[in-house]
């Protein structure tokens, strides 16, 4: 073990990820559970910050239970990572691949085998009920068992030449040093979704760590290294995006990284998306989604209402694929609307690690829950009625069916708005959190010019049983994904996952899709003649005979 600084009493330990276990620190949480002592991981190695700043994981739903201090990375934080990263590529990229896919595998038996401890640290720090952690930490086992055997694969081609004795081949390549940013919603998957494709084609990785989700993403990163991951293939800093999450994307500009997988805001995209573009250096954009759902007369209305509320209210609407504008067409929109009212206003909310059978919980923090109470403004500046919903729940402002005591954490109402029009700015933004905006349709054509009308196009749905409507739907609608009689939460681990419009930018995660947005096609042709043939020069030209057949007389 090297001491490499010492800074206000904190030593940093270059100790190797595998060599230690966790640090506790002294602490009066609550519930009894540890404190830790977070670490960046840099070539294997365990770093504090390089002015040893920190931050703090707090549990949202009792922000008395502190998880952790984390290190607050700096700019020579992210650059070190960097430096690991590109020092690990060549490698990586020269270790067969059916063994990277090897190591991918172990890492999905090992998060079988830790998952229930997985599940409760992932509920622990952003809230989401204990069968929805569950949810996330299995999407990340999917992938991992995914790709395994896609590194016994990674197919290329042989292509015929139009030349004789010459040999054509395509290869997938690796495109070297990826920067990973992702929300904390899905901590476990989603960060999974970007650093498991990329590491089977051979790339390395710089991880910054959600804000909010640094303990679960540190954990993460020490199982990937006891699954055989070699030092310095994938890089862990924590931090704020506006810190080392910018570093990181601004390291494009130095040259220093060779693509950004995002996940967060379509504004941060976009700004991620001018400076790869000025670099020429490729980008994957998951954004925002203000996802529609469209109900039809013909559609079973209970499944609907069923539909309609997990996706609108689950994981407290913390998806990017959260229901946004629930459109009803007008002759069973008073059905509808009592069915789903019913749902809503029996909503069991509550800490999940103490209540059984809550819907949902807390906000996944602090910031999370500020920034959805300044966004419920907009439905009230635009003049939508409100049907349901308080804001914050408090002691004094709660639910009938919440669970504990409002004060311990960030907790919010259901919230329902109707009489939303296309004018309205509550119909086009996103607002993250328990929120739905209920718009009535005239017909299927004007339902379906709704579902087209915001700037976004990640999911959308329609409930209906008539095949022709849902054939037209799915034509119709301008999303990345769609669900017929189904909610427009729950994509597999196997499927595309991404959109269009204000959503993405057209690049795909999940699946065989993925793979081409970590690797690049390599043509490859091996010349045999001996002699320098000119493609479409030299080669043989066909001519059509003249015949004396007259097929016109046989018809
Ligand atoms: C996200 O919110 O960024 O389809 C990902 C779903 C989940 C993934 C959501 N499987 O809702």
């Amino acid at each position: 073990m090297r001491i490499i600084h010492v800074t206000s009493g904190i030593r940093q330990f270059m100790t190797h990820v595998l060599e230690t276990g966790f640090e506790t620190m002294d602490n009066d949480n609550p519930n009894g559970c540890p404190r830790v002592r977070g670490y960046n991981v840099i070539n294997g190695k365990l770093a504090l910050a390089s002015d040893s700043g920190t931050f703090e994981s707090r549990n949202p739903a009792w922000l008395e239970d502190c998880l952790g201090e984390f290190p607050q990375s700096t700019k020579q934080d992210v650059h070190d990572a960097l430096r690991a990263a590109g020092d690990a590529f060549p490698g990586w990229a020269a270790t067969p691949a059916p063994t990277r896919g090897q190591i991918i595998g172990n890492m999905g038996r090992l998060l079988m085998k830790l998952k229930d401890d997985i599940v409760r640290v992932e509920t622990r720090e952003i809230g989401k009920t204990l069968k929805e952690s569950a949810g996330s930490v299995q999407e990340a086992i999917d992938t991992c068992l995914f790709f395994q055997s896609e590194g016994r694969r990674l197919y290329g081609q042989t292509v015929n030449s139009e030349l004789p004795d010459k040999e054509l081949f395509t290869y997938r390549r690796p495109l070297g040093v990826c920067g990973i940013i992702n929300a904390c919603n899905f901590p476990a998957a989603v960060p999974f979704w970007k650093m498991i494709p990329a590491i089977m084609c051979g790339n390395t990785c710089v991880w910054k760590s959600p804000q909010d989700a640094p303990l679960l993403s540190f954990m993460l990163t020490r199982i990937m290294h006891e699954a055989g991951l070699p030092n310095g293939v994938i890089n862990l800093v924590h931090g704020r995006g506006s810190g080392a999450g910018q570093h990181l994307v601004d390291a494009v500009d130095e040259g220093l990284v060779n693509k950004i997988s995002f996940t967060g805001s379509t504004p941060v995209g976009k700004m991620i998306g001018e400076i790869c573009g000025r670099n020429l250096v490729s980008c994957s954009l998951e954004l925002g989604g203000k996802n529609p759902l469209v109900v039809m007369p013909t559609a079973s209305i209970d499944n609907a209402v069923e539909g309609a509320y997990w996706a609108a209210f689950g994981t407290a609407g913390q998806r990017c694929t959260s229901l946004g504008n629930l459109i009803i067409h007008k002759d069973i929109f008073d059905d509808f609307m009592s069915k789903f009212m019913e749902k809503v206003e029996s909503t069991r909310i509550g800490d999940s690690l103490r209540y059984d059978d809550v819907l949902y919980g807390p906000m996944l923090s602090e910031k999370y829950a500020n920034d959805f109470l300044d966004s419920l403004g907009i439905c009230e500046t635009d003049g939508a009625t409100k049907l349901w919903g308080s804001g914050r729940i408090t002691d004094d402002n709660k639910p009938d069916n919440f669970q504990g005591d409002a004060s311990d954490g960030v907790f919010m109402w259901p919230h329902v708005y109707s009489d939303v029009t296309e004018e309205m700015e509550c119909f086009h933004e996103e607002i993250f959190g328990p929120v739905v905006t209920v718009v009535r349709a005239d017909d299927f054509d004007h339902a379906l010019h709704l579902a087209n009308a915001s700037p976004f196009g990640l999911s959308s749905a329609c409930y209906t049983n008539d095949r022709l409507e849902a054939y037209r739907f799915k034509t119709g609608i301008k999303a990345g994904m769609t669900g017929i009689n189904n909610s427009t939460t729950g994509a597999e681990a196997h499927l595309p996952f991404g959109g269009v419009k204000g959503s993405g930018n057209g690049t795909r995660e999940s699946g065989i899709w993925v793979i081409e947005a970590y690797s690049y096609w390599h043509a490859v042709n091996d010349e045999l003649s001996g002699k320098l043939q000119l493609a479409q020069m030299d080669v043989d030209e066909i001519h059509i005979e003249e015949a004396e057949a007259d097929y016109s007389a046989l018809a």
